[in-house]
């Protein structure tokens, strides 16, 4: 007996597979050892119990058992899902996976009408059924924790004001932008990770629950019913496809990657806004570590690890591809190597929204360090310029001009300033421009870095944010 799901199960006595018919041995302990899922798919036991009670429905919508025998087998399943609610739920070695742990406690239960509720049906609809219903309750989880940091990102927007920092191309300061557009940048390529999760999710939700093993059924079994019963929108329309496809699994993962490469570039910035040569940034005690020998240490462990898990989440996807490729119609036992990426790469990612949000809500923002650093004259360079096209000069030439004023002033003998409203074309009003602060507050085309069109920007946000924060909450 084997009551730690974790263990490898070892059947001793082999009348217990579910293949036992035919075989005259028992199946070896390396091949058990080998081949089990119980240590990983048990998570899926409440979407097991719920497409089994579909299935028993199902059976006797058709006839296939009487009234008296679905119910004992839906009490039994609601022992079951007791069983494994509290923890009471004895494995036994032969409990190969979850599907057979399930099965076997329902037989012993409810008796001999036990034995009648894989009619019509194989592990291979089974369990591709259960991960559908898995994924499309966890990928809401995730859009849920998304909308989150959505939220937070918006939040810590609206109190920075008007505070501004400089922008960056090539990690080469470029122009000032507001803090707000720079935390809003973050905010849209989140949306576009719902946006996909949303579109996955109605690929997803296919029931492959009828094609039994690979071919349907003899029996008159209506895979209709059984998806309306678990409420999947639709139903598959092959039966080779049904059990021999994992793209939606794919694309789940390459969801999931996507959102935690934006974790790892927006954990890769905390990283340097939090470092003493930037100081853009402050983290809460709650939210930062210690270091076990350097006393004055205070590191940003959760925003590197966003960074470092992503390398591994990239590995769940890409080792599942290699899974995939070239397996033959239609169910592969390979298939069975789709969970443990697919659960690691949802865990990380939920967990990774988690934390980068409680950093962000809770760090404290230096503003003083984020405008002096935005605050060197030639971050005006580019106004100088289109100053000039204002007054008529091609921006080339411009450009050309304002270049070299700059090239003097890192000369060292005059500033920028002071060569402005010394030049010719040029003069006090241009040099006006070159005052700290200024330069942000002059981006002002739609959608750019400066107060009026991030004040636009702001609206639209908070209004998609609404949109997406409903579909997280009124979606099943
Ligand atoms: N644990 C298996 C999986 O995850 C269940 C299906 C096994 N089917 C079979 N014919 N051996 O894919």
């Amino acid at each position: 007996m084997n009551t730690n799901p974790h263990d490898a199960p070892m059947p001793d006595d082999h009348s217990k597979t579910l293949w036992h018919g035919r075989f005259e041995g028992g199946p070896a302990a390396e091949l058990m050892a080998f081949t089990e899922s119980l240590s990983f798919d048990l998570r899926l036991w409440p979407d097991d119990i719920a497409g089994s009670r579909a299935h028993v429905r199902g059976l006797a919508h058709a006839g296939l058992v009487s009234g008296p025998e679905r119910d004992a087998i839906l009490v039994a399943l609601d022992q079951v899902a007791d069983e494994m609610r509290s923890g009471a739920f004895v494995f036994q070695p032969s409990d190969e996976d979850v599907h057979t742990a399930v099965e076997r406690r329902v037989t012993e239960l409810a008796g001999p009408a036990g034995g009648k509720l894989h009619t019509g049906r194989s592990r291979n609809d089974q369990s591709a059924t259960d991960v559908r219903l898995w994924v499309m309750r966890e990928l809401r989880v995730v859009a849920e924790r998304i909308v989150d940091l959505q939220r937070v990102l918006l939040a810590r927007a609206g109190d920075a004001g008007q505070v501004y920092l400089p922008g960056y191309t090539h990690m080469q300061r470029a122009q000032p932008v507001l803090l707000a557009h720079h935390l809003l940048a973050h905010g849209w390529a989140l949306t576009r990770d719902l946006e996909r999760i949303r579109d996955t999710l109605r690929r997803v939700d296919v029931s492959p629950l009828g094609a039994a093993a690979l071919a349907g059924s003899s029996l008159p079994l209506d895979p209709a019913f059984t998806a309306s019963e678990l409420g999947f929108t639709a139903v598959f329309e092959n039966s080779l496809d049904a059990v021999g496809s994992r793209d939606h699994i794919a694309e789940v993962l390459f969801d999931l990657t996507m959102v935690a490469i934006n974790l790892s570039r927006l954990g890769e910035e905390w990283v340097l806004w939090t470092s003493e040569e930037f100081g853009f940034a402050k983290l809460d005690d709650g939210y930062a570590t210690g270091s076990s020998m350097l006393p004055q240490k205070k590191n940003p462990d959760i925003a590197e690890l966003a960074r470092g898990k992503a390398g591994r989440i990239i590995g769940d996807l890409t080792g599942f591809l290699a899974t995939m490729k070239g397996l033959p119609l239609s169910y592969n036992r390979d298939y069975q190597e789709d969970k443990e990426p697919l659960f690691d790469a949802m865990d990380q990612v939920r967990l990774g929204l988690g934390a980068m949000t409680g950093m962000i809500a809770t760090a404290t923002f230096v503003p003083e360090r984020m405008q002096a650093a935005a605050d060197s004259e030639s971050g005006s360079a580019t106004d100088l310029a289109e100053w000039l096209v204002l007054r008529g000069i091609p921006f080339r030439e411009a450009h050309a001009i304002v270049g070299a004023l700059v090239r003097e002033a890192l000369g060292g003998t005059a500033s920028l300033r002071e060569l402005v409203a010394g030049h010719p074309l040029l003069g006090a009003e241009a040099a006006a421009l070159v005052a700290p602060g200024v330069a942000v507050t002059r981006r002002t085309t739609p959608g750019g870095a400066g107060p009026v069109p991030v004040a636009v920007q702001m609206q639209r946000f908070t209004e998609s944010l609404g949109e997406w924060s409903r579909w997280v909450g009124t979606s099943r």
